[in-house]
């Protein structure tokens, strides 16, 4: 762990899970801003394919849990640590719960993105923060259409790392405050 300076989140990792690359973009992107660590999960259990997804679809909503390839991180040398998942079926991929619920009690501040087809965030977020035990510093969440909207997207990342950035809401850890602020400044766009 750093020391942090206010208006810093300190030291950062970024875990995300990604299959077709569009959480793999978000990662670097923010980890890029941050100068941050990433950790690129890998599910032995999930693949492509039309059984691949029917497979991957019904494992999230059924929160079954998956084997991942090995780490190279501890979470536990990080101040914060930036989780992105892919929705699958209205919930996280199987890989990122798994992530979450083995090492979860390591985190430090955590916060949180979601890519999808049209899910918000608001609903896959909740579930991510009850297996960790608290609030997400800060959220946010890229649809299709947000993902293809080069303007839209960057305000939606630059809007998320200035939440991350601003120090009363990781020295408070009151993350929802900032967590609903980095979706609403953008909120229809
Ligand atoms: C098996 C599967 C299930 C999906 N379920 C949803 C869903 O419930 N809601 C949604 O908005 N998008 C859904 N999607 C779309 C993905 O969330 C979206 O394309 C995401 O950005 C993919 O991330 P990736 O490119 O990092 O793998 C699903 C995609 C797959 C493969």
């Amino acid at each position: 762990m750093s020391d942090q300076v206010e208006g810093n989140p300190g030291k950062v990792l970024v875990v995300y899970y990604s299959v077709s690359g569009n959480t793999a973009r978000v990662a670097r992107d923010i980890a890029k801003a941050l100068n941050a660590d990433v950790e690129s999960l890998r599910d032995r259990n999930h693949g492509t394919g039309f059984w691949g997804y029917l497979k991957a679809g019904l494992n999230a909503a059924r929160g079954i849990a998956t084997t991942l390839g090995d780490t190279s991180f501890n979470p536990r040398n990080y101040d914060l640590t930036i989780v992105g998942t892919p929705v699958w079926a209205w919930h996280m991929t199987p890989a990122i719960r798994t992530y979450l619920e083995r090492h979860g009690t390591e985190l430090g501040n955590v916060a949180f993105f979601v890519t999808s087809g049209d899910t918000d965030a608001e609903r896959i977020v909740p579930s991510m923060e009850s297996i960790v035990k608290r609030p997400a510093v800060a959220f946010t969440g890229f649809n299709g259409r947000q993902l293809a909207d080069a303007g839209v997207y960057s305000r939606r990342l630059d809007d998320f790392l200035k939440s991350l950035k601003r120090p009363a809401t990781l020295q408070t850890g009151d993350g929802r405050r900032a967590g609903a602020q980095a979706g609403a400044q953008v909120s229809g766009a």
